[in-house]
């Protein structure tokens, strides 16, 4: 695990953006795609309108499949929504074809959506567990990692590659990839950014790979890099 630290979320979110676009790089000249799972909430905002904005031609985007690793049980067009924060401030800044981009499904109850994202996943990679190139996650007041909170049972989190949780805060219902997908991946980056994360952060890093954590973001362990981008 690496730690970097920043002194403010716009330099934290240039450096991760520019380290994506090397890891972009490497994986579209080996496998000719680059496999990206999307985080949620606020933090990440300021990343994607950096990629946006001076990366539209450093990235062949052509060749990035696009995937949220959480998303919360509600319209898209929803002000809360996961996708509809990467549409306003990503989507609409590259040339990236509409197939790449793989939002979880919000349909008539969350197993199906949970379920219908699962296949598509699965379409998309060889392995049963998806080895994704690189999973972006925020890290939450109470240790959540994606939509993987404390009071989600850890069995709960090692079934299959997506589930669907409760948050204890609004909106309820969530959608999530599961800690073997988290755990499977090439690379995760955590970015974390706010005086407000600082004792949490303290805490989840402290408890860092152990699983039994009660923090799901302590217990994130992927066979690939760990690098947490911190501004606190
Ligand atoms: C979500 C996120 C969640 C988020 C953390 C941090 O859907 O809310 O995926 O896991 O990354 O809660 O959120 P902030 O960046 O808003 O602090």
């Amino acid at each position: 695990m690496s730690l970097k630290s920043f002194p403010f979320l716009a330099s934290l979110s240039a450096a991760a953006a520019g380290t994506i676009a090397k890891l972009a790089q490497e994986a579209i000249a080996n496998d000719g795609r680059f496999t990206l799972a999307l985080s949620g909430g606020h933090t990440p905002r300021t990343l994607y309108e950096i990629l946006a904005r001076d990366y539209r031609t450093k990235i062949d985007w052509q060749y990035v499949h696009l995937f949220w690793g959480d998303e919360r049980y509600v319209p898209h067009d929803d002000p809360a929504s996961n996708y509809r924060m990467v549409k306003e401030s990503l989507l609409g800044g590259i040339s990236i074809p509409p197939n790449n981009i793989h939002p979880v499904p919000i349909l008539s109850n969350p197993s199906d959506s949970s379920d219908t994202y699962s296949k598509e996943i699965q379409s998309l990679f060889k392995n049963d567990i998806p080895i994704f190139d690189l999973i972006l996650l925020g890290l939450g007041d109470d240790g959540h990692a994606a939509s993987i909170f404390p009071a989600t049972p850890i069995t709960k989190t090692h079934e299959g590659i997506v589930i669907v949780t409760e948050s204890p805060v609004p909106p309820q219902i969530r959608i999530s990839l599961t800690m073997n997908v988290l755990d499977n991946a090439r690379n995760v980056f955590f970015l974390v950014s706010g005086k407000e994360k600082t004792e949490i952060l303290k805490a989840v890093l402290a408890e860092e790979g152990n699983p039994d954590s009660k923090y799901p973001a302590a217990r994130v362990q992927p066979h690939g890099k760990l690098v947490w981008f911190v501004a606190v």
